[in-house]
């Protein structure tokens, strides 16, 4: 087979990792850190989205939140208060402005720090985090440039600490049947997905709090997909991307910019700074990736425009397609009517649900976005509580974030391919695919 893939030899190995992973709870990884008997946690940044965090991990036995830190004292301190009302000793608090992070980075008593901060800053903290010998578990995208990329690939080396970037849309409930379905080579040979960030954000690129005081920020700087993970981690880990697979090469195109432009004139007046802006990101952003074992992926991000929201999800093979949105639906040769869609849930869940699903659905219910953020926590805080490899780590966070830069560097050069670095250097060829795991 060309160029180190082999299909068979891919599901053999994903079969072989799926049997251990549940009967051993052993996860074959480089790096493998020591169980531990609690999880001693840190939080750098408890705004939207660090928050929800703490709610589910306050949830999980075995986890002791020790430490918060943001800039702004009173999200500190509620998060205190949650903690104590939860049962457990009041964290340490830390608001003393934007490097107070160090100070908490120091502390001794964490064995991992959550980076829940805008882009930019996720690089930095995490740097720090592992470099004072604690994991870093930081949210999407982990890094805005291949510079940086490259900074959390060394530094998770040269620590021995993971970096794992928690990308929760890997633990959407048909984000997971499909990997099921695709270890257990319902789709055949796989040699196409589609997926994106599909997402009205006008409103919160407005907006004066929370995302809205970072996020348009990036959007007037940059012409580039700036969101690329939601998508593409689901797909990336169905193909193996770093497991017998990487991404090869990319081409890029971005529309002109208009969504923003008119939103504000409409909202603010068209004489308003808003109107004026000059955004440099085209309302809808493709890019076309190949991977070494020949699969295309589309990649889209659309967040100018007024839209349903969709990270599209397709997977499509020798054997059938599946496709998420608007609603999930698959088509099986031989299983189902001629090129007729089925229903996903009904026609398919029973038989391929996912495991890890199926085991905390009942647990996860009312968590963020559907359950899947607390499906990814509950999932990562087992993992080093038996002292397993998480499921995410430092190569999947840079080959994923690297997107940003590189669809930079194609629409500015009027779509020129451009090539991903290896970020494994060379270990995608042995490392095991990932498997079917459960909690
Ligand atoms: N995975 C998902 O579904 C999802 C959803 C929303 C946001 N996110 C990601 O989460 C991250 C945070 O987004 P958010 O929506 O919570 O934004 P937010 O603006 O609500 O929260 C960011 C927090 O960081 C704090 N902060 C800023 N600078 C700091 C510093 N120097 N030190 C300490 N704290 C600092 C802010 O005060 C704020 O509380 C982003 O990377 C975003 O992309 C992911």
């Amino acid at each position: 087979m060309k160029q180190g893939f082999d299909r068979r030899q891919f599901l053999e190995r994903a079969a072989a990792m799926s049997a251990l992973m549940a009967g051993s709870g052993q996860a074959a990884s480089a790096m493998q850190a020591k169980p531990l008997e609690t999880v001693r946690l840190g939080f750098i940044g408890v705004g939207g989205r660090g928050s929800g965090h703490v709610r589910d991990v306050l949830r999980i036995p075995q986890v002791k939140l020790n430490a918060v830190c943001d800039i702004n004292p009173t999200r500190v301190e509620a998060i205190q208060n949650w903690a104590q009302k939860a049962g457990q000793a009041r964290p340490e608090g830390y608001s003393k402005g934007p490097v107070d992070y160090k100070r908490l980075c120091a502390n001794p008593n964490l064995d991992a720090i959550y980076v829940a901060t805008p882009w930019e800053l996720h690089v930095p903290m995490c740097v720090e985090a592992m470099k004072n010998g604690k994991h870093a578990i930081v949210e999407v995208p982990a890094a805005t440039t291949l510079e940086e990329c490259w900074q959390l690939v060394e530094t998770s080396e040269a620590t021995g600490k993971y970096c794992i970037m928690i990308e929760n849309c890997n633990y959407d409930r048909v984000e997971l049947m499909a990997l099921n379905m695709a270890r257990k080579n319902l789709f055949g040979e796989l040699v196409h997905a589609e997926c994106g960030y599909l997402h009205d954000l006008r409103g919160t690129k407005f907006s004066s709090r929370g995302e809205g005081l970072w996020r348009l920020d990036h959007a007037i700087k940059r012409n580039a997909d700036l969101y690329p993970t939601h998508g593409l981690g689901p797909v990336a880990q169905t193909l193996g991307v770093n497991r017998g697979n990487l991404f090869d090469h990319m081409v890029s195109m971005a529309s002109k910019s208009e969504g923003l432009r008119e939103y504000a004139r409409a909202k603010f007046g068209a004489d308003s700074p808003q109107a004026k802006l000059d955004v440099k990101l085209g309302d809808v952003v493709s890019s076309l990736i190949r991977t070494r074992a020949g699969q295309t992926i589309l990649v889209v991000h659309d967040t100018n425009l007024p839209r349903p929201y969709s990270r599209k999800i397709l997977l499509q093979g020798t054997k059938g397609v599946l496709e998420k949105y608007p609603t999930p639906q698959i088509y099986i040769e031989g299983r189902d009517k001629n090129d007729q869609w089925v229903d996903l849930m009904t026609g398919y869940a029973a038989e391929f649900e996912h495991p890890l699903w199926k085991e905390l659905q009942e647990r996860a219910k009312g968590a963020g976005h559907g359950g899947m953020d607390f499906v990814m926590n509950y999932r990562l805080m087992q993992c080093l509580i038996k002292g397993e490899a998480p499921d995410m780590d430092v190569y999947d966070a840079a080959a994923l974030s690297a997107v940003t830069e590189l669809s930079e560097r194609s629409i500015a050069s009027r779509s020129k391919s451009v090539d991903f670095p290896d970020f494994t250097r060379g270990k995608w060829r042995s490392r095991p695919p990932f498997g079917i795991v459960t909690a």
